[in-house]
């Protein structure tokens, strides 16, 4: 049957929910239509920008009636900005919607006719200023270079910041500072374009809990600064312990690069429940500190650990999940692809005096059959994988393996449903409950905690 609608067609739509990945559900005699910018309960003129036999695209153009969810949108660069998607949707709403996301997804893609869904957490203290690492882009603006987010749906197009919402005054004042030295040093920021000028990226990173901040600032090829001079003016918020230059001579925008030390310590010091963490530049760290906390100790009480049992961390980044469980297991093997992840993770174990924690560099879809050699069947194993869920290897030996009690920490709702299917269809788990998580106030994204354990 031919879908019901052509592109570039203007549609007058009732927008149902919000579908995962954040954009509005409309339908049209029952066939789909998800609407970017539309909020629940909004009637909305859009564009149609895509059609499926399944499904069309479109973006909302006009709203001619607001649903009852909408709120005023505090940040002066909504909606343009491509990092808040939700500040125009009451924070009850978007709470609502990311349980029902995580509900229909272990539903439609889990095959569970009624998951055991428990409630969402809400972010805390705060839904703004969460964020402990920013990535800013230079731009070129007619005033000189500036830093910002790229434009939504934009990848060439970089929106001047004067202040964003989820970072700190740290965040925001270091990106001042660092915008000023620029036009002050006369450097142009780089264009992927036609790959000319210098300036390419800045990250700030920031132990919430400890005060400290890293910086890193991307370049092209060439040293066309004085290293010195910018250590000083970053060097002015007495935050910051540890200055970072890298050098990307490739036009793929990416910061995980090698770096070099300019000044200070290699790495910062995060702490989460009562343990120390050194974090540098390219290990990874959940980005809400807070949050990282409460999700730490959901998956401890999915663990369900009395100091007996051998445990498994896969995906442990620095180590954070496996030393919160530490304290009450035998022994913690972790895993992690990152070779400098695994040198944190190793110091981390070190700095807090955790003596029963091992962690190795390697695949998880490969070394799984070597690491039960090493550490002998595994009592709990707890994943936190990518956003792409455990890979068809990773998913078979973890599957085959069946240790009793599996915690499954995701940050992507579908491939957790996806996982759980094969896990309950193939190998005999059974899913006990699933606690979604919500770390990242106004963007689409949801974390979630879930229990399997051996049927
Ligand atoms: C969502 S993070 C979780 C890190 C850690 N559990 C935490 O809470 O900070 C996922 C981690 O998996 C690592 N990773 C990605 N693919 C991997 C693979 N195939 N094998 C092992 N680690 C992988 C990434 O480098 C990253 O550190």
């Amino acid at each position: 049957m031919a879908a019901p609608v052509t592109r570039d067609e203007e549609l007058e739509l009732e927008i149902e929910s919000l579908a995962y990945g954040g954009n509005g559900v409309a339908r049209l005699d029952g066939y789909v239509v998800f609407v970017r910018r539309g909020l629940p309960g909004d009637r909305v003129r859009a564009r149609v920008t895509k059609v499926k036999r399944s499904h069309a695209e479109a973006l909302a153009t006009d709203v001619l009636r607001a649903g009852p969810h909408r709120v005023e949108a505090p940040c002066i660069h909504f909606p343009a900005c491509g990092g808040c998607r939700f500040q125009d949707l009451a924070y009850e709403t978007q709470l609502e919607q990311k349980h029902s996301q995580v509900y229909d997804a272990l539903q439609r893609l889990g095959g569970i006719a009624e998951p055991p869904l428990q409630e969402i957490v809400p972010c805390e203290p705060e839904i703004f200023h969460y964020r402990n690492k920013v990535e800013y882009s230079f731009t070129q603006t007619p005033e000189g270079p500036a830093l910002g987010f790229h434009k939504a749906g934009r990848w060439d197009e970089v929106l001047n910041l004067e202040k964003c919402w989820l970072t700190t005054d740290v965040g925001n004042g270091v990106r001042d500072a660092v915008r000023d030295w620029a036009r002050e040093e006369g450097l142009a920021p780089y264009s992927q374009t036609d790959n000319t000028g210098y300036l390419r990226h800045l990250v700030v990173r920031e132990g919430r809990n400890t005060g400290q901040a890293l910086i890193q600032l991307v370049t092209a090829p060439g040293e066309h600064f004085e290293p010195g001079y910018f250590v000083d003016v970053v060097r002015r918020f007495p935050q910051v312990r540890s200055v970072h230059w890298s050098i990307n001579d490739r036009p793929a925008e990416v910061t995980n690069l090698p770096t070099k030390l300019l000044w200070g310590e290699e790495w910062i010091e995060e702490e989460i429940g009562g343990l120390r963490f050194r974090v540098r530049p390219n290990a990874f760290l959940q980005t809400n500190t807070a949050m990282a906390e409460k999700l730490y100790g959901l998956a401890a009480e999915a663990a369900g650990l009395t100091g007996s049992e051998t445990v498994w961390d896969l995906y442990c980044g620095i180590g954070t999940i496996g030393l919160t469980l530490a304290r009450s297991s035998l022994t913690v093997w972790g895993i992690e692809v990152s070779e400098e992840s695994v040198a944190c993770a190793l110091e981390n174990a070190e700095i807090n005096g955790i003596t029963n924690a091992a962690f190795f560099a390697g695949n998880v879809g490969q070394v799984v059959e070597e690491l039960v050699e090493r550490s002998g069947a595994p009592d709990v194993v707890v994943v936190d994988p990518p956003r792409a869920g455990l890979a068809g290897k990773a998913l078979r030996h973890l599957g085959r393996l069946g240790a009793p009690r599996l915690v499954y920490v995701s940050c992507n709702p579908t491939t957790l449903a996806g996982d759980v299917k094969t896990l309950r269809g193939e190998y005999g788990y059974e899913l006990l409950n699933v606690t979604p998580v919500d770390m990242f106030p106004h963007t689409p994204h949801v974390e979630s905690v879930a229990l399997l354990q051996q049927a």
